[in-house]
Formats: structure tokens, C-alpha cells, sequence
């Protein structure tokens, strides 16, 4: 008789108890559509870093302020859990931001500015032109401790759509590195071989996110049995061989990657249309996705440093305190959800069976 593998030796867990994580890229709009996707991730995470792309856009530290209130007047109400969600606020950079403004930002709070290149991806138009425009303003955030999160795409037309992050790699990270060498940068949601080993190998001040669809799903998802819009964000899904490149990243357990799901909420009517926003909206389901990817890949010991420690680590920010616990119990995730005034929005797996849960 042959011996058992060492995988069939070591059980599969059925339970997993994690530190209270948090997600450090997270949309979650404004308004009726805030109240209807924010409980979601208060579920789910103690924290999350809050994008800066509304209309218009938060350029400043009052405007900062006053949607921090709104974000929390939106939490599940006292005793509920996700009660005690805390927003981690950021500044949306444009060429114009004045460098004066960081010292102000920080006092209050504001943890890190966004760079989206102009026209990158939604609601971009007001984003920076030229990187070198914005060189004061970083000067000024190296200085303070406050952080850089990057879109890292380039927008040029005569790219190739899945050739922009790496392209910009070399035409903006590689420069702005070299330029500002303690800033601490976090190359946001990446996607590619050329990322994942770029920031592997970019020292101490460089980390990235990365999201539960692109670690589940390659470009095929996008054109399965026809067009899926639910499947398409930015940056885009890539092949194969990219994701592999980020499962094992996650893998190896490097403190340089941690949790950002890009959850970004846009009504269904609004996916399913002669143009479709980019987003793929995973918040009720967050945990379990991350789940799911880790373990295909035999990685589930590396999913609480990657969702509760590194990301704390980078920012300077402590640790949470308390767990949270999935199970393996195979459920429905619900095809559609309520969003907004009279409007329904479909999450990333909906309809599908979930092999993990968390437990409430
Ligand atoms: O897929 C995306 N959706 N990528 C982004 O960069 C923006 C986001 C959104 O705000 O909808
Ligand atoms: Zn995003």
C-alpha cells in the first residue's frame, strides 16, 4: 500500500480563526449607496482604507472630514456588529494639491493620498497629468509619514489595456522611487508577474494590495460563455500566469502584500450596459473569497498575517484586537443585493455556492 501524502496527512481545517483584519482599499460612494454597501464590509473588517474617488472628488482635509462623519453615521447601529467600523480616511492628489495641505491632513488624521492617473479608471478625470506636477506635495507627505496609494497604470492609448501596469512600472514607479526613497508607497491592486516581483524586490517602503478577484479569476472569467460584466474592473484581469505570479505572493508569506478587496459598488443597471463602469463589488463576501484562494493553493497559515498584520505594519497603525472565525460550510451567496434607492446590485460570486462562511 503507498503511504498517504503529506496533504491528505494533514487535515484541511474546518474552522479558521483570524485576527480582526482590516481592508486597506475599499470604495464605498456616498449617499443612499454608502447606507446600503458599507454594513457589508463593517461585518467583516475592524478597518478599511477609504478611496477618494467620489464626484466630486475629496481633495481636501475638510472634505476628508466631513465624509469620515457620513461614513460613520452610515455603521450598523450600536451593539450590531461592524458598530465600531473605523474608516481610515485619504486625500484624492491632483496636480494642484498644495503641499501645505499634508501637514494639515495628517493632523487630522488622513493616513495617505491616492494617485490616479488622469482618465486611469473611474471618476479619474481630476487625477494628476504628470507625476512630476505633484513632486512638492510628496516632498511634503515623505517628510510627514503619510502615504502614497498608486493606481499603477499608465493611460496612454497606445498601450495595450494589459500592458499598463507593467509599463508603468518603469515610466513612473522606478522614477518616483528613486526620487523619493523613504515615502512609503503602496502600488495598489496589482495584477502582474511584473508587480508582484517589482515590489518584492523594491526594499522596506514599498508594498502592495491585493484583491480576492484577481487572485481567484485570470482574464478568461471576463469572456466566459459571453460577455460577463460583473468580472471586469481595473486594473483588468490578466492571464494565467499573472495570477499565479500573485497566488504566490501571498503564498510566500512576505509582509510586503496585504489585504485591499477594490470592492467598488455600481448598480446592476449600470454593469449591464452598452458601457459598463469597471468594479467588481466582493465586501459580503470578502473573507471567504480570500479563503478560497489561499487554500487552493495550500496557503490558508498565511491568510491571517496577510489580512490582520502586514497591512497594520506598513501604515504604523496597531494591530486589532479579537477574532473573527469562517467555517467551512458551503452557501448561497445571495445573486443581488438592495443598493441605493430602488436599485440592486449583483455581487462578484453571486448566485454560487461558497465553500467558506464567516461566522457571525
Ligand atoms: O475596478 C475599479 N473600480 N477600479 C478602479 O480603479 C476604480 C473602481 C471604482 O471606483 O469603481
Ligand atoms: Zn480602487
Amino acid at each position: 500500500m503507498s503511504s498517504p501524502s503529506s496533504a491528505a496527512r494533514v487535515a484541511a481545517p474546518d474552522t479558521l480563526t483570524l485576527t480582526r483584519p482590516d481592508d486597506w482599499h475599499l470604495h464605498v460612494r456616498d449617499g443612499a449607496a454608502l447606507a446600503s454597501v458599507l454594513p457589508h464590509t463593517a461585518r467583516q473588517f475592524a478597518r478599511a482604507i477609504v478611496m477618494p474617488n467620489l464626484r466630486p472628488p475629496v481633495t481636501t482635509t475638510a472634505q476628508a472630514l466631513a465624509y469620515r462623519e457620513r461614513i460613520l453615521a452610515a455603521r450598523p447601529a450600536a451593539g450590531e456588529p461592524g458598530a465600531d467600523f473605523q474608516p481610515l480616511m485619504t486625500l484624492y492628489l491632483t496636480d494642484n494639491t498644495p503641499a501645505e495641505e499634508i501637514a494639515h491632513a495628517k493632523a487630522a488624521g488622513i493616513v495617505a493620498l491616492k494617485l490616479y492617473p488622469a482618465g486611469a479608471t473611474t471618476n479619474s478625470d481630476a487625477g494628476v497629468t504628470d507625476i512630476r506636477r505633484t513632486y512638492a506635495t510628496l516632498e511634503a507627505m515623505q517628510r510627514e509619514g503619510v502615504l502614497l496609494l498608486v493606481h499603477g497604470e499608465v493611460t496612454d492609448p497606445a498601450v495595450d489595456l494589459f500592458d499598463r501596469e507593467a509599463v508603468f512600472i518603469e515610466q513612473v514607479m522606478q522614477p518616483l522611487r528613486r526620487d523619493f526613497p523613504e515615502l512609503k508607497v503602496v502600488f495598489e491592486h496589482i495584477t502582474t508577474r511584473e508587480a508582484a516581483q517589482y515590489v518584492a524586490g523594491a526594499g522596506p517602503h514599498t508594498a502592495a494590495t491585493i484583491t480576492a478577484h484577481h487572485l481567484l479569476y485570470n482574464r478568461n472569467a471576463i469572456f466566459q460563455g459571453g460577455l460577463r460584466p460583473h468580472c471586469y474592473c481595473l486594473p483588468v484581469l490578466k492571464r494565467e500566469q499573472h495570477r499565479q505570479a500573485l497566488l504566490a505572493a501571498v503564498a510566500s508569506g512576505s509582509d510586503r502584500f496585504f489585504l485591499g478587496t477594490d470592492s467598488a459598488p455600481h448598480a446592476a443597471v449600470m454593469k449591464e450596459a452598452s458601457v459598463c463602469g469597471a468594479g467588481c463589488f466582493t465586501a459580503p463576501a470578502a473573507l471567504e473569497l480570500y479563503a478560497e484562494a489561499f487554500e487552493s493553493v495550500g496557503a490558508l497559515d498565511k491568510l491571517d498575517a496577510f489580512a490582520s498584520a502586514h497591512g497594520p505594519a506598513f501604515y504604523g497603525l496597531p494591530r486589532n484586537t479579537g477574532t473573527v472565525t469562517l467555517r467551512r460550510e458551503p452557501w448561497a451567496l445571495p445573486e443581488s443585493l438592495p443598493f441605493a434607492e430602488d436599485a440592486a446590485i449583483k455581487p462578484l460570486r453571486g448566485g454560487e455556492i461558497l465553500p467558506w462562511r464567516l461566522v457571525d
